[in-house]
């Protein structure tokens, strides 16, 4: 567990980051916790699977598949905390591919609305760098949706923009987004 650094401001000082493991993944309430994260940053207009407003059906059936993929080992989560509430996450997640071994896609990384743009983010994307290195990993690999401007945001954390596929996002028709291939080297 990584304690929040002092500098933070008062809003995220009492959020720490938190691997979760596999055995902890299938507590009840860390998915509502998470679902409830999900849909709210998905109807906040955040970039994480789905389009606003959020089919919770839907977002639930995303989640628990990702969390049953943390129970058998497959992949990471790592978390947000507020006290005893998940207020963030992200994935891990292995290409089930031999020779590609040394390295994850980062995924699904978010912040509740109310807790985005002071520092929380920072402390969740440092927390599951962390997390890879101890896994032993040598780069992460994300895609960021084209103009949402979170190649800046990655940049921060060492990540350059190695690839696009373009209008790959179909956000709603008329409104199509290239998907942006980013690398990391921890
Ligand atoms: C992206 C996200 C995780 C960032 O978390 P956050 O708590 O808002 O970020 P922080 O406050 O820690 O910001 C860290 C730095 O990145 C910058 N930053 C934050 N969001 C940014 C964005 N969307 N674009 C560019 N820079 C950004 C901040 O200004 C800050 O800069 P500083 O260190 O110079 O002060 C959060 O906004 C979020 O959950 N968004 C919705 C979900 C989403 O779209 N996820 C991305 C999936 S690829």
């Amino acid at each position: 567990m990584i304690v929040v650094p002092a500098d933070l401001p008062p809003d995220v000082v009492d959020l720490v980051f938190a691997s979760v493991l596999p055995s902890e993944a299938g507590s009840p309430k860390l998915r509502e916790d998470l679902l409830d994260t999900w849909v709210g940053v998905t109807d906040a207009g955040g970039s994480v699977g789905f389009t606003a407003p959020a089919d919770k059906a839907a977002v639930a059936a995303t989640l628990d598949a990702a969390l049953q993929r943390v129970t058998v080992g497959h992949d990471a989560l790592g978390i947000l905390r507020s006290a005893d509430t998940a207020v963030g996450m992200g994935l891990l997640v292995d290409r089930g591919s031999a020779v590609q071994r040394h390295w994850r896609t980062l995924l699904r990384v978010m912040v509740r609305p109310e807790l985005q743009g002071v520092g929380a983010g920072r402390l969740l994307v440092e927390g599951l760098h962390q997390m890879a290195r101890t896994l032993g990993l040598e780069q992460l690999q994300l895609t960021v949706r084209g103009g949402t401007g979170l190649e800046s945001f990655y940049e921060r954390f060492g990540y350059a923009v190695v690839g696009r596929h373009p209008g790959a996002v179909r956000v709603v028709p008329g409104d199509d987004r290239d998907e942006v291939m980013m690398v990391a080297r921890l």
